[in-house]
C-alpha cells in the first residue's frame, strides 16, 4: 500500500464488511465494545485497508499497540525468521536466548540504576497480576491503593484495581478484597475543586492518602503497593501535575509500600520518552508494560527491583509468556523506537499539541486539550464554564471521523484520544487534526 492518506470508495460499512459484521453478531462475544464498523483486512504503516478496499488513517493503533506501525518490514522479518526457527518452548520450564536477551534489554531501558528481574506474560492484565502477586508475596501485606479512573485490566486481580467505567466491574463481584481507590489528580477537574495552578502546587490527591486514608480506613503497614498509571489512559488521557508521582514515591518510602507504575498504555515511547514516568523523574519499584512493546504480538512484562523477587520456583509462571516470536518482535520494536520512532513521537506530538492549543478558545465544545507525545486527549464539554461532559458529542465526532477515513477512539467519559502509530509524518498529522476539527465544528453546530 503506497497511500499515506485515507481513501473511501464505498458506503460504510461496505458489502464485504457487512458479511463479516453479520457473522460477528452471530459468533463473537457481545461484551466487546465497537464504536464503528471497521472490518480490517491489512495494514501498512499508519494505513489500514478494510475488506472493501477502503483506506483509513489509523489514529488508534490497535489501542496503542502497533507502535512501529502496521506490519513494519523489520518487525515482520524478525517475526518470520523466528517463526521459522523456534515458535514455542515455554520459558517457565526451559531456557532460550531471546528470553534473556529481552529481559536484559528491559532491565537496561527501564528507569532505575539497580539490579532488576523480569517476568513475562502475554498481556497487560497478566503483567499487572504478576505485579500484584509479587507485591503481596514480598511485603506479606494484602492491601493495594489504586486510583479512580484507572484501567489495569480485566482479570480478577487487575479488575479489582480498575475503576475506569462501572460497566467493566458490574456483575463480577465480589472482587479482590483490600483494594481502595483514591482520586487521581486531574488538573482540569481537580477533585478538591482547585484549578491549576493550585491543583499542581497542592496536590490533594497525594495528600489525601497519608492525611486521611492512612489515619482512618487503611493502616499503611497493611498496604503492599500503590499502583498507578503515570499518565492515566482509559480514564481520559490525564496528565497528572508535576509533583504527583514524586509524592507517591515519598509516601511509599515512608511506609515500606511498593510503588508500581502501569506503563501498559503510556509506555514504549508513546509519550516521546520510553516511559511516561521519565517526564516526571520518578522511579518505581515495579514497572509493567505490554501493548506497544511487540508491535502487535501478545506480550506483557513486569520488571521489578531484583531484591523484590524473592519468590521461589513454581510461585508464578506462564506457559506462553515471553514466547520466542513475541520476544523477537519486541527486540526489533525497541530497536526501532530507540533509533527513530520515540523521537518522532516527541516531534509529532509537539506539533499536534501546538495545532490543538487554541481549540479550548476557538471551539465552544472543547474544554481541554492535553497529552504528551502521541498520547493526546481532547475533552468535549457542553459548556466551557460548567465543564459539563458531552459524551454524545464525542460519539458523533468519532463516528464522523470514521466516515471521513480517520480511525480514532474515546477515553474517559467525554474525551477523544489520538494515539497513532509512532511513525506518522506531518502530512498525516495535519490530515487527522483537520478531520477532527471539522467533525468538532460540525457537531458544534
Ligand atoms: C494502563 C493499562 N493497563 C493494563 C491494561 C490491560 O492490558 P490488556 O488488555 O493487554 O490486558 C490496559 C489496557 O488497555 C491499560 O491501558
Amino acid at each position: 500500500m503506497e497511500n499515506k492518506l485515507p481513501k473511501i470508495c464505498t458506503s460504510l460499512p461496505g458489502p464485504e464488511a457487512q458479511k463479516i459484521l453479520a457473522l460477528d453478531k452471530r459468533f463473537i462475544s457481545p461484551s466487546y465494545t465497537r464504536d464503528y464498523p471497521l472490518v480490517a483486512k491489512r495494514g501498512q504503516g499508519a494505513i489500514v485497508e478494510d475488506v472493501d478496499g477502503n483506506l483509513f488513517l489509523d489514529f488508534a493503533a490497535g489501542i496503542a499497540v502497533v507502535s512501529t506501525g502496521h506490519c513494519h518490514p523489520d518487525v515482520v522479518r524478525a517475526i518470520q525468521q523466528q517463526a521459522a526457527t523456534l515458535i514455542h518452548m515455554s520459558g517457565t520450564d526451559f531456557y532460550y536466548p531471546l528470553l534473556v536477551q529481552l529481559a536484559e534489554k528491559m532491565a537496561q531501558i527501564t528507569p532505575g540504576k539497580f539490579e532488576k528481574r523480569v517476568y513475562f506474560g502475554n498481556s497487560g492484565t497478566e503483567a499487572v497480576e504478576a505485579a500484584m502477586k509479587l507485591a503481596r508475596y514480598h511485603t506479606k501485606r494484602h492491601r493495594f491503593i489504586a486510583f479512580l479512573g484507572a484501567f489495569h485490566g480485566r482479570t480478577f486481580g487487575s479488575l479489582s484495581l480498575t475503576a475506569s467505567k462501572a460497566v467493566q466491574r458490574r456483575g463480577f463481584g465480589p472482587l479482590l478484597s483490600g483494594v481502595v481507590h483514591v482520586p487521581y489528580p486531574n488538573p482540569y477537574r481537580c477533585p478538591a475543586g482547585h484549578r491549576a495552578p493550585e491543583c499542581v502546587s497542592e496536590c490533594v490527591c497525594a495528600e489525601y492518602i497519608e492525611r486521611q486514608l492512612f489515619k482512618t480506613a487503611v493502616p499503611p503497614e497493611e498496604v503492599a503497593a500503590i499502583v498507578v498509571e503515570p499518565i492515566q489512559g482509559e480514564g481520559g488521557y490525564i496528565v497528572p501535575p508535576p509533583g504527583f508521582l514524586d509524592r507517591l514515591r515519598q509516601i511509599a518510602d515512608r511506609h515500606g509500600i511498593l510503588l508500581v507504575f502501569d506503563e501498559v498504555q503510556c509506555g514504549m515511547g508513546r509519550t516521546g520518552k520510553m516511559w511516561a514516568c521519565e517526564h516526571f523523574g520518578t522511579v518505581p519499584d515495579i514497572l509493567v508494560a505490554a501493548k506497544g512493546i511487540a508491535s502487535g504480538l501478545p506480550l506483557g512484562v513486569m520488571v521489578a527491583r531484583a531484591e523484590l523477587m524473592d519468590w521461589g520456583p513454581g510461585a508464578h509462571a506462564s506457559t506462553f509468556g515471553g514466547n520466542p516470536v513475541a520476544c523477537a518482535a519486541a527486540l526489533e520494536t525497541i530497536r526501532l523506537l530507540e533509533e527513530k520512532y520515540m523521537a518522532n513521537a516527541a516531534r509529532m506530538g509537539e506539533y499536534i499539541l501546538g495545532r490543538l492549543a487554541d481549540w479550548p478558545h476557538k471551539h465552544a465544545i472543547v474544554g481541554d486539550v492535553r497529552g504528551k507525545g502521541l498520547m493526546i486527549g481532547v475533552e468535549l464539554v457542553k459548556n466551557r464554564e460548567t465543564r459539563e461532559p458531552y459524551p454524545e458529542a464525542r460519539r458523533k465526532v468519532i463516528q464522523r471521523a470514521f466516515e471521513q477515513g480517520l480511525l480514532i477512539l474515546g477515553c474517559g467519559e467525554n474525551t477523544v484520544r489520538l494515539m497513532p502509530p509512532l511513525l506518522i509524518d506531518r502530512e498525516q498529522a495535519d490530515f487527522a487534526v483537520d478531520v477532527v476539527e471539522r467533525c468538532i465544528a460540525e457537531v458544534e453546530k
